[in-house]
C-alpha cells in the first residue's frame, strides 16, 4: 500500500463503529463456551475503534476490559465511547507484546495478520489459568473455492478451511473447545457503515480517493458474492 492509499484507507475507515466483521451474539457465544468468570481479566487484542467492548463488558458481569490497537485515531474514537468508564483500559500498542495476565483474550480479524502458529503460542504466557482464547480466522467453507473467494484474501497464503485451522490451532499446542462462522449481520454490521461512509465521500472525492472508493466497494460486492464460499471461523481455544 503506497503512503498516499494509506491515507484514503483510514480516509475510509475513520470512526466507523468497527473495523472488521462481528456482532454483539459471536462475543456472547465465545463467553459462553469459555466459561468466563465474574470478575474476567479481559484483552481486546486489536480492538480497533472497541466496537466488540460493551459486549465484552456484557459477557462477564464485573469483567475488566483492556482494549489494545497499535492505530491511535481507532484507539481515540474507543476513548471518545469507552474512555470515563473504569471498566476499561485503551491502549495504543502492539498486541503482539501483551502481558496479563487475563482470563480471555479476544482478537477480532487480526491474528491472520502474523498467523496462529505464531499468535497463539505468544499469548500463552498472557493467559491465566483456564483462561480462553477467541479469534476470528479466514476460512473456506467449500472444497471448491472460486477464484472470487480466495481473491477476497489479497493471496494470504495460510488460506485454509475448518480442518486447516484446527490442525494450525493444534500445531499452536492449544486445543479447539468450539467453532462458528461469522454471520452475514456480522459482515453487514462492518459493511453498511462503510457504505455510508463511500456515499458521502464520493461528494468531494478527488481522483485518487475515487479509486480508493472504487476498491472498497469492489471489497464489499465480493464479499457479497461469494459469502458462501468463505468467510471469518471464529474458534475459541485453550491450552491443549
Ligand atoms: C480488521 S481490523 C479489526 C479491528 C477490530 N477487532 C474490529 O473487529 O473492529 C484489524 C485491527 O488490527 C490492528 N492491528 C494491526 N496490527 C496490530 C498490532 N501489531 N498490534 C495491535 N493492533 C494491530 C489494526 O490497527 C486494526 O484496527
Amino acid at each position: 500500500m503506497t503512503e498516499f492509499d494509506r491515507a484514503s484507507f483510514f480516509t475510509i475507515h475513520a470512526d466507523l463503529p468497527r473495523e472488521g466483521p462481528g456482532e454483539t451474539a459471536d462475543v456472547a457465544w465465545a463467553a459462553e463456551v469459555s466459561n468466563l468468570r465474574p470478575g474476567a481479566r479481559i484483552c481486546d487484542a486489536a480492538s480497533g475503534p472497541g466496537g466488540d467492548i460493551g459486549a465484552l463488558l456484557r459477557a462477564a458481569p464485573d469483567a475488566h476490559v483492556t482494549a489494545i490497537d497499535a492505530h491511535g485515531p481507532f484507539i481515540e474514537a474507543a476513548h471518545a465511547r469507552w474512555g470515563a468508564d473504569k471498566r476499561v483500559a485503551l491502549q495504543v500498542g502492539d498486541f503482539k507484546a501483551i502481558t496479563g495476565p487475563y482470563d480471555f483474550i479476544w482478537s477480532a480479524g487480526a491474528v491472520y495478520f502474523s498467523g496462529i502458529e505464531y499468535m497463539l503460542p505468544l499469548w500463552r504466557e498472557a493467559l491465566a489459568g483456564g483462561g480462553a482464547i477467541a479469534f476470528s480466522e479466514p476460512c473456506l467453507f467449500t472444497a471448491s473455492p472460486s477464484d472470487g473467494a480466495i481473491a477476497m484474501w489479497d493471496g494470504y497464503n495460510r488460506l485454509t478451511n475448518t480442518q486447516g485451522i484446527a490442525a494450525q490451532i493444534t500445531r499452536a499446542g492449544f486445543q479447539t473447545i468450539a467453532t462458528r462462522m461469522l454471520s452475514d449481520v456480522a459482515w453487514e454490521s462492518y459493511y453498511r457503515p462503510m457504505e455510508d461512509r463511500i456515499t458521502k465521500l464520493r461528494r468531494v472525492a478527488d481522483d485518487r480517493m475515487h479509486i480508493a472508493l472504487d476498491k472498497a466497494e469492489a471489497e464489499i460486492a465480493r464479499w457479497r458474492k461469494h459469502r458462501a464460499e468463505t468467510g471469518y471461523l471464529l474458534s475459541v481455544v485453550k491450552p491443549a
